[in-house]
């Protein structure tokens, strides 16, 4: 480890971390536009394909901000609740550039989409039948089950035998059954097989078993491959990106030999994530506390599990950098320590026995890759504010993309 991410990178801009916390409180998550940016069109490029397009999922970040620069990029987005419709079409997506892809919902939920004009993908025979009853005659999707999955960790993978997600790929035959019943036409297949994966090949299997899937419908409009884009949070470990080049080649050929096959040059889809907010972000924390308790010596810091909910989770592993006086800590490990929050669980850990330069109180650590699934999963647990968010523009300004919660956010819902 020699150089920080946030240095190689430009990542602040003009400002710098302490700057940043002074100016909009700690703990705070500071998103990269340059970099964000460099994602979209990254996921743009996925396959050499003319009629492709991705469809950003805005569960893993959906700071408006945040969505309406992608859409700028010309991507499209997932929204797997009546929430994340109404804040996509708040933003500004027509109802034609969203895709709804919900497990269990209510009647009132399809209702929601299907009035706004969006369109559904439906992933049990159940739901078929729910839908097809709201909007006879209407276009559904379905959400098929590959029978492969692939994640980083159980609670996250997707698809395969053991996940409550999607529709047999044994089951084209009721499905065209119930399609039948309410006259809908079937205009599209979709998949998610899970998120986070490193080398593509499960994704391409996956995309292979759903291709064969898709071929089994007369006329669709297109197939939908899910997202999963895994990226490297072990970068201090000198831990590669996804080769997206060698990935490109493969998945194109398989597309291509399909689309001859089917006679058709239908829509491809993806749904990334992950991808494409994942590395844009840092956490900023405070440290408060610097201690040793028996054997382990512990900084404490204000990022509790409320704050960034991964590492406990998941037990997932963010690369940490430290700043101190405005500059970052020479980067060379020096101790040994545990890395936690303010939350009252002796779970609260960011980083158990991980190697940083030594740290003392008043220092700032910067929490990296935390764009994805960060302030999206962030609660006021403990009654503490959700932090605010704001943007490094490209010309290195930062501007506030969200402000803060304040007292009176967590007192406004109650009604006595
Ligand atoms: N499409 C569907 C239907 C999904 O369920 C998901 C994520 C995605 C797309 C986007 O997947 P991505 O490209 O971000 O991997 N909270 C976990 C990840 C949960 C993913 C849930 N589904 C984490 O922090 O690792």
């Amino acid at each position: 480890m020699t150089e920080y991410y946030s240095t190689q990178t430009n990542f602040y801009g003009d400002s710098s971390p302490e700057k940043l916390i002074k100016e909009y409180g700690s703990p705070l998550y500071v998103y990269n536009e340059k970099i964000l940016r460099q994602h979209c069109r990254d996921m743009k490029n996925l396959v050499d394909y003319p009629n492709f397009i991705p469809n950003y999922s805005i569960k893993a970040n959906s700071n408006l901000q945040i969505i309406k620069t992608v859409h700028e990029e010309g991507l499209r987005a997932d929204a797997m609740s009546a929430g994340e419709i109404r804040l996509l079409l708040h933003a500004g997506y027509k109802p034609e550039e969203l895709f709804f892809v919900p497990n269990n919902v209510s009647e009132a939920e399809l209702r929601y989409a299907v009035e706004n004009g969006v369109l559904v993908s439906v992933d049990s025979l159940s739901q078929l039948e729910l839908l097809g009853k709201i909007n006879p005659g209407g276009n559904a999707a379905v959400r098929f089950n590959p029978g492969v999955g692939a994640g980083h960790h159980e609670k996250v993978v997707t698809a395969g035998k053991k996940t409550k997600f999607g529709v047999n790929i044994d089951c084209v035959a009721q499905v065209k059954e119930i399609a039948k019943k309410y006259n809908l036409r079937i205009c599209g297949v979709n998949q998610h097989i899970g998120s986070l994966f490193m080398e593509g090949d499960s994704y391409i299997e996956g995309v292979k078993s759903l291709l064969s899937v898709a071929g089994q419908f007369e006329d669709i409009d297109f197939v939908d491959m899910g997202g999963g884009f895994g990226i490297p949070y072990k970068k201090q470990e000198g831990q590669a990106s996804l080769d997206l080049a060698s990935f490109r080649e493969k998945l194109t050929k398989v597309l291509e030999q399909w689309t001859d096959k089917y006679g058709k040059k239908i829509l491809f889809k993806s749904e990334p994530g992950r991808y494409i907010v994942a590395e844009c972000g840092i956490l900023l924390g405070t440290v408060y506390a610097v201690k040793n308790n028996y054997a382990h010596r512990y900084v404490g810091t204000d990022i509790g599990f409320n704050v960034l909910a991964r590492p406990v989770m998941y037990d997932s592993h963010h690369d940490i950098e430290a700043y101190r006086d405005g500059k970052p800590l020479n980067a060379e490990a020096a101790e040994e320590v545990t890395v936690v929050g303010n939350i009252c669980e002796s779970g609260d850990i960011i980083a158990k026995d991980r190697a940083l330069p030594a740290i003392q109180e008043g220092d700032i650590l910067g929490i990296m890759d935390a764009g994805a699934y960060g302030f999206a999963m962030s609660s006021n647990y403990n009654m503490r504010l959700r932090p605010a968010e704001v943007m490094i523009r490209e010309n290195g300004e930062a501007v506030l993309i969200r402000r803060r919660d304040t007292f009176e956010d967590l007192i406004a819902p109650f009604n006595v």
